[in-house]
Formats: C-alpha cells, structure tokens, sequence
C-alpha cells in the first residue's frame, strides 16, 4: 500500500473538467489579470470568512508585506513572530524594514502568550501570531496584550482559512491577515495565489493600491506599489473550491478524529489536540503535526513508514526560523527547538480514504509494539 504525504494527481484530478473549462473560457475571453473572476472570488471569500473587505494577491507572503506596510509599520520597529513558523511570516517582516523577532512556540506549537509578553520592549510594533497546522491561537490572549501595549496585530493565516475561535474567523482579529493558495494548501490553486482580508477600510484602499503598481482603479498611479495581482484563472478555480471547502474540512476533522482514536493511547507520541478538545477553537486540520516524546525514535519512525509506503514531511525542515543560520539571529529558543526535534507532519488531506489512515495508523502502532 501507498500513502503518499500529499496526492497532487487526486486533488487536482478529481475536477479536471471543471478546471478545463475555466481555463479555456478565462483564456478565450484573454480575461487573465484584474476583472470579474477576481472580484466575484473576493466578494465569495469575504462573505465565506465574514469579513468587510478580501483582496485577491499574488502569494502570501506579499499579502504580509502589504499588509505590514499599509498598517504603518515603520523601518526599526520591532515585530514579534512565533519563529515554528515559515520563514515567509519573517522574510514578510524583514522586507517591511521592520525587525523580525522570533519567540518559542507553546506546547500546542502556537506562539506562546507568555514569550511575546517577555520579548515587548519599547520598539515593540506589532504581533504576527500564526494560525498553525490550521489551529487558532488564544486570541483574547494576544488581543489583550495588544490592547495593553498598544500594539497592532495582523495574522498570518496562511494555514487557518476557515478555522474559528469564539464563533470568529481565524483573520478577522486583527487589521488584516493572509492566507495562502499555494497548491498544498486547503484550498490551493494552480501555481501561486494569496488573500488579505481586513475590516479597515482604509487598509483595504491602501493595498488594492499596492498590489497592482499603485494604481487607483482609473489607472492612475498614486502611490508606490508593486505587482502583487492574484490571476483570474486562479481566482476563478478558488472560487470553485470555495464552494466544496466546508465538506473538505468536515473530512479533515473526522481524519483528525481518526487518528486521535487510533493513536491516543501510544505513550511514546504526542498528538494535536481532537478536533472537540475546545468548543472555543473550531480548527480546520491544514497539517496533522504530532510529535514523538523521545526524539531519537523520530528518524527511525520516518524510516520504517517511508519502508512501508507511508509519506511524511520535517515541516520547515525540521528548522524553526531562528535556526537558519543564513538569517543571522542569534538566539535560542529551546522549547521550539525541542519541538522542531520531536515533531514531524503526517498524511492529512482529502485525498484519503478510511483504509489509507487505518494503514497510517496500524503502521505507527506497529512501530512503537503496539496491536491493531
Ligand atoms: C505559515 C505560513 N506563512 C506564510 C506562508 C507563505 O505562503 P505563500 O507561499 O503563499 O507566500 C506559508 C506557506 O507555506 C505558511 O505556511
């Protein structure tokens, strides 16, 4: 049996015809960059995450940038990030002119509330938690330091579309947030792709000027900007898997009950908590990340899953972002770095079915000695 970690083939193939015909009408109409597929996907998504305002851009990653920037977040100001995240939530932060600062992670691996609160200083400008693995973090947590310090808070939800925390949409707490399109995301399109949304007017008419050359909608160019543009093709493939997402996510949820069940009672792993631990956090399962207690069983569990057809990934790697030595931080974090040891990603998308994860789970089980 086979278990890749990710079946490009499936997901992609499973609406060939669906995906043919936009590709064919948008090129046909030569309806590629900034019409109505992108406005319609926008107004679908901001009214799926019920939020004001939705932007369409080219990845994530500059969603962060224009975002950083049209909050006002100046050269020199300093910008906490969990550093178990990608090194997109800092490069994001770097380019801004800002200082990125990483702090550890919490046994949940979402940025812990206690190691922003020691990291603030006086340069302190804002807070970038990640919706991790798409998890939530402890909103009214971060929220309330934000308020106590005066400090802006912008999400990365590269990972989270569709999570929800208190009945909210994960990007909706802060002055705007990101999320990511990339093809292995829970909703990906063909290539690259990205959204901010916000509930700031004045954020949104910023970066709908940034994005595309800073061009006010006559054409007129008004500011600085940068080419930023999330296509029409993809658009409109976004907004057709838009539509199927809520059923993608019930699917994710029950694979995560699944191998909760399956996995709870092997002492040697830890797992991410059951999609009912919070009745708080309503989380969409991006990632299934667990960790094994001893992190000298981690190589020799890869192994033997890979020897018996099962896929699994090092998320980042296996490094959190302050240990890239070629980004020049010179810290230590020894919680994340603990996880980041311990800590591996497996199978987890819709391309599974029930016998694929009794097999994931049997051969982990098997591994540690334990029984079907
Ligand atoms: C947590 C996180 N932030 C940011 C990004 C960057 O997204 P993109 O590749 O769309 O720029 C990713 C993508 O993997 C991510 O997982």
């Amino acid at each position: 049996m086979n278990v890749p970690f990710f079946n490009y083939g499936f997901v992609y193939g499973q609406y060939a015809d669906e995906f043919k015909k936009i590709l064919l009408d948008v090129s046909k109409r030569g309806s590629f960059i900034m019409q109505d597929e992108l406005k319609f996907f926008e107004k679908n998504l901001s009214n799926y995450l019920e939020s004001k305002f939705a932007l369409g851009v080219g990845n994530c990653t500059d969603g962060l940038l224009l975002s950083i920037k049209a909050a006002g977040i100046k050269p020199g100001d300093e910008v906490i990030f969990s550093s178990h995240t990608f090194v997109a939530t800092a490069s994001a932060i770097y380019h801004a002119g800002a200082i990125p600062v990483p702090v550890e992670c919490g046994p949940d691996h979402l940025i812990s509330v206690q190691s922003i609160r020691e990291n603030i200083t006086s340069k302190t400008r804002a807070i970038i938690p990640t919706q991790l693995n798409g998890h939530v973090c402890d909103m009214d947590e971060i929220i309330k330091l934000c308020n106590e310090n005066n400090l802006i808070l912008i999400e990365d939800a590269a990972q989270s579309i569709g999570a929800k925390y208190k009945g909210k949409f994960a990007g909706n707490f802060g002055i705007a947030s990101s999320f990511s399109f990339y093809p292995a995301k829970v909703i990906g399109c063909f290539g690259d792709g990205g959204a901010v949304i916000t509930n700031d007017e004045n954020i949104y008419e910023k970066i709908f000027l940034t994005r595309d050359h800073g061009r006010e909608k006559i054409g007129n160019v008004v500011t600085w900007g940068m080419n930023s543009r999330l296509d029409s093709i993809n658009a409109a493939i976004l907004d057709f898997k838009l539509k199927m997402y809520d059923r993608d996510v019930k699917r994710r949820r029950q694979i995560a009950s699944m191998y909760q069940k399956g996995l709870v009672d092997v002492n040697e792993l830890v797992l991410p908590r059951h999609p009912d631990y919070d009745s708080n956090k309503f989380e969409i399962y991006q990632n299934y990340e667990l960790e094994v207690a001893n992190s000298k069983d981690r190589t020799s569990l890869i192994n033997y899953l890979k020897s018996q057809g099962i896929g699994t990934i090092l998320q980042w790697g296996g490094k959190a972002v302050h240990q890239f030595e070629g980004l020049g931080f010179k810290i230590s974090l020894p919680f994340t770095e603990d996880i980041m040891n311990r800590s591996f990603l497996i199978p987890m998308n819709t391309s599974l079915d029930d016998n694929d994860i009794s097999y994931v789970i049997d051969k982990i089980r098997n591994f540690f000695g334990y029984g079907s």
